[in-house]
């Protein structure tokens, strides 16, 4: 039985999380492993995966306290204040109070709406991650990054706040569709180009699998000890942190401006070519590397499907012009020189300025490569 455990250890003493990953998890939850019990539970979750664990998650926490399950309907498209308005409500309704513990149940979207609901409740109540889907175990549940979408852009409002623990149980994957891996594998690529040849080359064995999953799950736990390093050095992205946000510069612009059509892995997965294409014209990207950065990155977009859509380039550029590492009006991105690492200019710093010009080319070479 796969399990493996790690202590996140943040600057800001006593901030503390642990990941903790072991498959039937979800079944074997204790108190143990829970800590202090609180007054009551509230697991927040989407209909689709409240359907699929949210029971069993209320069995496991009702032996601990009182417990209740609050759901939203799934998609990106419920990552908004509405629904944050509307669970805290039902929470409040519920007798919630400070010493609720919250779980954040299922992908991203479960894990970033119900990190931030956890942040504002009552000023802040305990908080756990509980994620389902293979891009929430790689990445989203750890780090505390917390927030919604604005109606101006993604990921416009939000809070840095940590989980006391992520609870991570591989085995929830085995109903995760198919088509929902490409967003988790995306995210995992990102891992291995920025700091991790080795992950990079697994990924690229792990594709040869018939079932894919199956060659990424043992590499789950590689991708959040590179996630949990980064953050521990840089928990409020004043430098290195802004390497997590690879490919995502372009990516959350063309997740935006497609209006949450094309998913966050795609977009991302894109992102990366658009901006591993900026770092070799600017000349920091090794020959070679960029060479096999983009082959790694076409056999992930052949292997899922993954089309560019059709680009209204100047709404891309100022959804991209949204991005929190923008700086004095000027476009900054992390890019990557060789695999597994990232450069640093000799101003000390992750990101580099990258030109209006630049930018738009990249996305034209993206449609050049259309199919
Ligand atoms: P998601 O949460 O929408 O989940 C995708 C779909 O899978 C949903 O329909 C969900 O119901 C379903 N699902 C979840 N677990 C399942 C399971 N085990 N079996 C069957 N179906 C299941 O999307 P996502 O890709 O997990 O997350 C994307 C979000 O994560 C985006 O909003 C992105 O911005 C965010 N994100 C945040 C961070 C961070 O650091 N906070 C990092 C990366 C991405
Ligand atoms: N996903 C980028 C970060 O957590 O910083």
């Amino acid at each position: 039985m796969a399990r493996d455990a790690l202590e996140i250890r943040f600057a800001r003493a006593p901030v503390q999380c642990s990941v903790v990953l072991r498959d039937g998890l979800l079944e074997q939850l204790s108190r143990a492993e829970i800590g202090n019990a609180g007054t009551s539970c509230v697991i927040i979750t989407d209909d689709l995966v409240a359907r699929l664990y949210g029971k069993q998650l209320k069995e496991k926490l009702c032996g601990i306290a009182r417990t209740n399950v609050i759901t939203f309907p799934h998609g990106e498209r419920s990552k908004t204040l509405n629904t944050v308005a509307r669970i805290t409500a039902k929470m409040s309704k519920l007798g919630c109070d400070r010493k609720t513990i919250l779980f954040a149940l299922g992908g991203g979207v479960a894990g970033d709406l119900g990190g931030f609901v956890a942040s504002i409740f009552k000023r802040g109540i305990q908080y756990f991650q509980v994620p389902t889907t293979l891009l929430a175990m790689v990445d989203s549940s750890i780090g505390g990054k917390t927030g919604v979408d604005a109606v101006w852009g993604k990921n416009q409002l939000g809070s840095y706040y940590q989980p006391d623990g992520v609870f991570i149980d591989p085995s929830t994957l085995d109903t995760l569709p198919s088509s929902e891996i490409i967003n988790g594998i995306a995210e995992m690529a990102k891992s291995g180009i920025i700091a991790d040849p080795q992950l990079f080359a697994k990924i690229d064995s792990a594709l040869n699998n018939k079932a894919i999953i199956d060659g990424l799950k043992p590499l789950i736990f590689n991708a959040c000890k590179i996630k949990a390093e980064v953050v521990e050095k840089d928990e409020r992205e004043a430098n290195l942190r802004s390497t997590l946000n690879y490919g995502h510069t372009v990516g959350h612009a063309l997740e935006s401006s497609s209006g949450y059509r094309l998913s966050h892995g795609k977009s991302v997965l894109l992102g990366m070519f658009c901006e591993g294409w900026i770092s070799s014209k600017l000349g920091l990207f090794e020959a070679k590397d960029y060479e096999r950065h983009s082959l790694l990155l076409s056999r992930i977009r052949d292997r899922f499907n993954v089309r560019t859509p059709l680009l209204d380039q100047k709404k891309v550029l100022r959804f991209a012009f949204l991005d929190k590492k923008t700086s004095e009006g000027s476009l900054r991105m992390s890019l990557p020189e060789k695999i597994g690492k990232m450069h640093i200019a000799k101003d000390g710093m992750y990101t580099a300025p990258v030109s209006r010009e630049l930018f738009l080319e990249s996305l034209s070479q993206l449609r050049q490569e259309r199919n």
